[in-house]
């Protein structure tokens, strides 16, 4: 791959060490925690229709509250499972958003893609992402200014230039079954333009596979701060871009995103507006 160089190692001041160790130590752990379970008879309730809760994501996030809590009494965690302590309104200086399992409806599938992701905030920005996947042993790791890494080895984008040259992947939000023909009516516009593309329930994922060059766009609506926050950084610091779904600045908190390699960036921004300009069915 020839994309431009990851925009890691800057002269911005490296994040806390033992920051950085914390969020692989934390999403490692969940890893064992969710490996240890997989596939095994797990506890499943329903927070909706089709959105589910297993009694793994409540362990791993217990876990993660109590190791922060006890490291960092101070720091604030912003998680799927358990309490809000965290609102847009309300940023705190250190702020862990985190998911104890991206893709717990494939988990309770028995499905084995899923991951625990890890993003620490200051000041309402990302500076440390760590994602783990603990089927594939995949550690994806990104410090603000300094690049990404997959167990190690430094990730760069892909290099398409065209939507029609490239894969890429969504996912559908879960009020789906109200938003259907949105949802559905922008998945066939793209894959009318595009090489392939996927949908594998586990966003957190899919935005490591754009920072690995796997994928090389990715576009969801009415994601969470958890859903994103690590993910995007990790696209960032791999030399990606990452936009919210009307190619505004992103932050966790937008609600929507489209992460590229930069170079199709344009390209499925346009996509997304044309459907959006066109739109008589909600
Ligand atoms: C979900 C996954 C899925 C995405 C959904 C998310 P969860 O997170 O990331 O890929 O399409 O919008 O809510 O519920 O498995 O943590
Ligand atoms: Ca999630
Ligand atoms: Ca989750």
């Amino acid at each position: 791959m020839n994309s431009p160089l990851p925009s890691g190692q800057d002269d911005s001041p490296k994040p806390d060490p033992l920051l950085v160790a914390t969020a692989a130590e934390a999403v490692l752990r969940a890893g064992k925690i969710q490996k240890a379970h997989f596939g095994q008879d797990v506890r499943i309730d329903k927070k909706g229709p089709i959105d589910l809760v297993t009694q793994v994501d409540i362990e791993v996030e217990t876990m993660f509250r109590g190791m922060i809590s006890e490291r960092y009494p101070d720091h604030a965690v912003l998680a799927e499972e358990l309490e809000r302590d965290t609102q847009a309104s309300n940023i705190p200086q250190y702020c862990w958003v985190f998911d104890p399992i991206d893709g717990t409806v494939n988990y309770a599938h028995g499905l084995p893609i899923f991951c625990a992701s890890l993003a620490l905030e200051i000041d309402g920005i990302a500076e440390v992402a760590a994602v783990y996947d603990p089927m594939r042993e995949e550690l994806f790791m990104a410090e603000r200014g300094q690049g990404a890494r997959l167990n190690g080895v430094p990730l760069e984008v892909s290099d398409a230039e065209i939507v029609l040259d490239s894969m890429l992947c969504t996912g559908f939000p879960y009020d789906v079954h109200q938003t259907v023909n949105e949802v559905v009516g922008l998945f066939g516009d793209f894959v009318s333009n595009a090489r392939a593309v996927r949908r594998l329930g586990s966003a957190a994922l899919d935005l490591c596979y754009v920072a690995a060059g796997r994928f090389d766009g990715f576009w969801e609506q009415r994601l969470h701060p958890w859903d994103m926050a690590a993910g995007a950084l990790l696209v960032e610091e791999a030399g990606g871009r990452v936009t919210d779904m009307k190619g505004q600045p992103f932050s966790s908190r937008t609600g929507s995103i489209i992460a590229s390699n930069g170079r199709v960036h344009e390209e499925m921004e346009r996509i997304i507006l044309s459907r959006h300009a066109t739109r008589t069915d909600g």
